[in-house]
């Protein structure tokens, strides 16, 4: 088997070293690299990882690495092909993702510049909340081409999407498609008329009242699991979406998926990080693929773009 390309992953907490582990998992890459602030722990973590090859049958090396706010330890880093963010803190209990916005922005965007050296060609997926307003941080940080730049949060709250669909309806993941759009946050823009179950229409199957409910499910499902688990937040769909976004990334693939892109006419929408789907490829976005959306769909899209786009036009000030 062939391997090729370096992934970085930024942030060494249970998003990123799960994300971290399902890369090398993956055994595509030739390297996975993994950073953090906190002295030993990526290296320990690589450590750990790295004892796990010859058991889960993997050959990826995993490399840790110590890192300073003034830059020190990136070069670890150097040449990456895509680099993952995670860096930043979670939500408590309570909160919303944008109460993260001042204290992330200043994370972030630290951790921007430095990719942005080492790393000048890279493909960056920025996880780190607000997940729209800290992608369009990244890109200004960076001043990497907007493609180069995208966000992951349509994979997640699709797949969240599709498994209460499953759950409500006893049926397998595999037969429920999902699709949501907008904002990961309070304008998330779930998109029933784009959502089958075997290939029939959800509408077939549910109310719009339960179909009601299970979009509301899925707008706060990140929320929910930061209740239960009252502190941290959720990282194994999380990570989940990071990784296969890398992995259309480094193969190169043309996969076609929800993700935070920069939207430029599309939808009749323009200049703003947005939720869409996209073909995603080595050069990060190849395109936004428009899909056909109903009215009120389409309304609600464009009501996401007009309120992330205000809080985006805020982020070079942060
Ligand atoms: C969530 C966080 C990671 O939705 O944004 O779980």
């Amino acid at each position: 088997m062939s391997r090729s390309g370096k992934v970085t992953v930024v942030g060494a907490g249970f998003y990123g070293s799960t994300t971290a582990l399902r890369l090398a998992e993956y055994d595509i890459f030739e390297t996975v690299v993994l950073t953090d602030i906190v002295e030993g722990k990526p290296e320990g973590l690589a450590l750990d990882m790295n004892q796990s090859r010859s058991i889960e049958g993997f050959e990826t090396k995993v490399i840790g690495a110590t890192t300073t706010a003034d830059g020190a330890g990136y070069e670890a880093t150097a040449n990456s092909d895509v680099v993952v963010i995670t860096a930043g803190l979670p939500r408590k209990p309570g909160m919303s993702r944008m109460d993260l916005i001042g204290v992330n922005a200043g994370i972030v965007r630290g951790v921007a510049e430095n990719i942005a050296k080492h790393s000048p060609q890279a493909v960056i997926i920025v996880v780190s909340n607000p997940l729209d307003e800290m992608t369009a941080l990244t890109q200004l940080a960076t001043a990497f081409p907007k493609n180069r730049v995208m966000g992951q949060a349509g994979m997640l709250d699709t797949a969240r999407f599709t498994y209460f669909v499953a759950e409500k309806l006893a049926v397998p993941v595999s037969s429920v498609k999902t699709l949501t759009l907008g904002s990961h946050g309070d304008t998330m823009v779930p998109v029933p008329s784009r959502c089958l179950v075997n290939g029939q229409p959800l509408t077939t199957f549910l109310s719009e009242s339960d179909i009601a409910e299970l979009v509301d499910r899925t707008r706060n499902g990140g929320a929910e699991v930061v209740a239960l688990l009252k502190t941290g937040s959720a990282y194994y769909a999380p990570s989940a979406a990071a990784a296969r976004m890398a992995k259309a990334v480094i193969e190169d693939s043309g996969a076609v998926m929800p993700v935070c892109a920069w939207v430029d006419g599309e939808y009749g929408i323009s200049g703003v990080y947005l939720g869409v789907e996209a073909e995603i490829g080595k050069t990060g976005i190849r395109k936004v693929v428009e899909g056909n959306l109903t009215d009120s769909e389409l309304s609600a899209l464009k009501a996401a773009a007009e309120a992330v786009r205000a809080k985006q036009a805020d982020v070079k000030d942060l």
